[in-house]
């Protein structure tokens, strides 16, 4: 088996971002197989070109049936779509023969469409991967894995599954994580101002999502919506939820496409007597120790798009974030995509290293 031997499903944006990324610098991880439900011409103008990053510096791509070439480099192409029975179950997975075909150790899942331990679990036992990671939140029975917070439990026997998260989990964990350490946190209340993305509509357009307000007009609205984030947090720290920590973060969908910013109000014991200069020392920290890569400190009065091309996963505003005694507003932008890649990419790494 070759561990370092990583697949790709789903061409999307998290996908491309992934793509771009191991080419750039695998460190340690080969893109070995992508597949996807669309013919492989389909994905060259958005691997070629991102409206966010027109600097990157992948310059050629073309595709044929069955591969995919960037700037030289051949990479083996199936198009495949999961298809489901009636009672919704998956039934095709064993036609996806890119896993085997290519020695893919670690499947990467960016269809957003896998829910299911056992569905996961056909990438092993029918596709032929060693591991799969899904990079976003987890559902079933699917445990959670981040880097910087459990990847030291990870274990190829027991976890050959794992899901890495939503963005808005990625940024908000760290700093809960750090304040329930040194202070033990009591409550949670959050708010991402976030940009919008592929399950909002560009105009006012019905939609399957089952917040109404995810078929207004994105463009020219502040949406406000659901996020998963609360659920992926206590996944994450689970001694939050054993504990019954009150987790509660909304969202607002805001017509910008990249970079987005929590609001975390964090209630923590009594007693707790903390300052802002205390608070912002503390994370500093920890974004210069254990969590350098990970979290980073904002310049002061900073802006979103101060942030574009980083692949932090929480970014600390120190002109925002604030505290006194029990009570602290942290403040962090976070890149939607770059960063949980790379926090999903690290997983793998991870993972590779004990498969
Ligand atoms: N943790 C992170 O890094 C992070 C960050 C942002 C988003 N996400 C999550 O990543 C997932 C994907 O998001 P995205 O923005 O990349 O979505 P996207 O742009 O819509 O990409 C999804 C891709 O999967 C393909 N696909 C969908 N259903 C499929 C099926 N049944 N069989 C095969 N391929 C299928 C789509 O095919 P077509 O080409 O035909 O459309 C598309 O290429 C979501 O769950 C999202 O929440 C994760």
């Amino acid at each position: 088996m070759h561990p370092e031997r990583v697949g790709i499903i789903g061409l999307g944006a998290t996908a491309t971002e992934a793509i771009h990324q191991l080419l750039e610098d695998g460190q340690g991880l080969d893109l070995a197989a992508l597949a996807s439900r669309k013919p492989a011409r389909v994905y060259i103008e958005t691997l070629r070109w991102n409206s966010h990053y027109p600097e990157r510096p992948v310059k050629n791509v073309t595709a044929s049936e069955g591969e995919i070439i960037i700037d030289g480099g051949r990479i083996p192409f199936q198009q495949f779509e999961y298809r489901r029975d009636e009672n919704e179950q998956l039934i095709n997975v064993r036609e996806l023969r890119a896993w085997t075909e290519n020695q893919v150790a670690i499947a990467l899942e960016a269809t957003g469409t896998m829910h299911s331990l056992d569905e996961a679990l056909m990438h092993i036992n029918q596709a032929g991967a060693a591991a799969v990671v899904i990079a976003s939140p987890a559902k079933d029975k699917i445990p959670s894995f981040c880097i910087g917070i459990n990847e030291n439990q990870w274990d190829p026997s027991s976890h050959p599954v794992v899901a890495t998260e939503s963005c808005t989990t990625n940024c908000a964990v760290y700093p809960i994580k750090i304040l329930d350490e040194h202070f033990g946190v009591e409550r949670i209340f959050g708010v991402s101002t976030h940009i919008r993305t592929g399950s909002n509509q560009l105009i006012d357009r019905p939609n399957r999502h089952e917040d109404p307000r995810r078929s207004r007009a994105a463009t020219v609205n502040i949406i406000p919506t659901t996020t998963g984030a609360q659920e992926g947090v206590l996944r994450l720290l689970p001694q939050l939820a054993d504990r019954g920590v009150s987790v509660k973060i909304r969202s607002r969908r805001v017509p910008v496409d990249n970079i987005s910013l929590l609001d975390l109000d964090v209630t923590m014991r009594q007693g707790t007597q903390l300052t802002t200069e205390k608070l912002m020392d503390l994370l500093t920290e920890h974004a210069q120790g254990p969590l350098q890569g990970i979290m980073g400190i904002a310049p002061e009065y900073a802006v979103s798009t101060m942030f574009v091309g980083q692949k932090l996963q929480c970014i600390i505003d120190p002109t925002e974030t604030i505290a006194e005694g029990r009570h602290a507003t942290i403040s962090a932008w976070y890149p939607n995509i770059p960063g949980p890649i790379t926090g999903a990419l690290s997983m793998a790494r991870v993972m590779a290293s004990k498969l």
